[in-house]
């Protein structure tokens, strides 16, 4: 039977990386093989273009095209072949990024990145998507007290709030695949609503 690719989703500050290991578990428990993996990233190639991304100034049609280059590589040599043998995928972050960074932060056209994740992705979609949701102060605040932070992380409150409204909108649009977690709440509290999810899925 094939696997199911899982997607975790958020803005910078979130929190949603902190809860792959409680995910991964939860999965295993059940007899899953379960392959956890990230973007940009996931493969060696991926992970050379992660550098790139996070580190240098580019035009933004180059970062989605990077983005999507890296996707292409992870999808081809990771997650294709996870799921056709039956593993679970969770992935830290997919293609809803794409459109919240570099459509929403960037105002890269959606109609460029439509036709990119069609060809890079045919059929294939993430069968759920957590989305690890908080307001974008909290987010800011987290954030200035990352010790180096990347690219991204450096952005202003001003960008983290056009990420926040693509996120919503996206999952607003997609409301059979989003599931949206409140994060900002204790961690027990977060914790709980996830299980919850993934013992649904
Ligand atoms: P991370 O901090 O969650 O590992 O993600 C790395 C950064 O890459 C994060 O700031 C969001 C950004 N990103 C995009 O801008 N577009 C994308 O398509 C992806 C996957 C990530």
């Amino acid at each position: 039977m094939r696997g199911k690719l899982i997607t975790l989703e958020g803005m910078d500050g979130a929190g949603k990386s902190t809860h792959i290991p409680s995910i991964i578990q939860l999965l295993e428990s059940r007899g899953l093989e379960v392959v956890s993996t990230r973007e940009p990233g996931g493969t060696p190639l991926g992970e050379k273009l992660r550098e790139l991304l996070l580190n240098e100034a580019m035009h933004p049609e180059t970062e989605t095209l990077l983005m999507f280059a890296a996707r292409r590589e992870h999808i081809a040599t990771v997650i294709e072949p996870a799921l056709a043998r039956g593993a679970w995928v969770l992935s830290d972050r997919f293609t809803d990024a794409t459109y919240a960074y570099q459509c929403g932060g960037r105002g890269v056209s959606a109609e460029k990145v439509i036709a990119l994740e069609q060809w890079v992705q045919g059929d294939l979609q993430p069968d759920a998507t957590l989305l690890f949701d908080v307001p974008v102060e909290v987010s800011v605040s987290r954030l200035a007290s990352a010790r180096m932070p990347d690219k991204f992380e450096r952005e202003s409150a001003e960008f983290f709030t056009k990420i926040r409204n693509a996120y919503l909108q996206r999952a607003s649009e997609n409301p059979a695949r989003f599931r949206l977690i409140n994060s900002n709440q204790a961690l027990e509290a977060v914790q709980a609503n996830v299980k919850e999810i993934v013992m649904a899925l």
